[in-house]
């Protein structure tokens, strides 16, 4: 059961508010020195629906001029088809040719995701594609991912917050935390 006070569905805070404010101050700060001379559009892409509230913190904290693009992606998981199918829900609105890409995602897991829209966004011949993940499992990956920007390195537990979720929920507490285990056990 979700309870009415989500909080209470938590078992411990991972990643306060406070402490994603000062990581996203510093990637934000990273980038924009980063880009600051770039002569091209930057176009940030952010992958729906986990990424939207990291996404909208870290593009105020870029301080350039910037493009906003979305994409739905979904991954095909637990062995029905082959591992690496990922369906595009939502494509991207622009043509990013000659442009420079910043993809933000809230979280690289398997990799499966962003392995494949890596190649995916090759094929459209950008001028540059860098990756902005706020969490990474490294211990849990089975495709290559580089990831440019990353906020945080965290261990095999599944979180919840600041737009991840469970069956849809918890997406909008605004610090990440580790869930009840009999949240899971309905
Ligand atoms: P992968 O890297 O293709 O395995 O998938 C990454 C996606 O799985 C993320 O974009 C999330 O939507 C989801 N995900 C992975 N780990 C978690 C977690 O701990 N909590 C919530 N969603 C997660
Ligand atoms: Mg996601």
């Amino acid at each position: 059961m979700i309870s009415q006070n989500m909080d209470q569905d938590i078992l411990k805070v991972v990643f306060s508010e406070q402490k994603l404010h000062e990581k996203i101050a510093e990637l934000g700060a990273q980038i924009t020195e980063d880009y600051k001379d770039a002569k091209e559009d930057i176009y940030c892409v952010g992958i729906l629906k986990g990424a939207a509230v990291f996404y909208t913190d870290l593009v105020r904290a870029i301080k350039l001029p910037v493009n906003f693009d979305f994409m739905i992606a979904s991954s095909y998981g637990n062995g029905t088809t082959t591992s690496g199918t990922v369906k595009i829900l939502k494509d991207l609105d622009y043509d990013i040719e000659g442009k420079h890409l910043i993809v933000i995602e809230d979280i690289i897991d398997s990799g499966t995701t962003m392995h494949y829209l890596t190649k995916y966004f090759q094929q459209r011949r950008p001028k540059s594609v860098k990756l902005c993940a706020l969490l990474s499992k490294p211990s849990r990956r089975t495709a290559h991912v580089d990831i440019d920007y990353c906020g945080f390195e965290v261990p095999d537990e599944f979180l919840v917050g600041y737009g991840l979720d469970y069956a849809e929920k918890y997406r909008n507490l605004p610090y990440i935390g580790i869930l009840k285990p009999e949240v899971y056990a309905e």
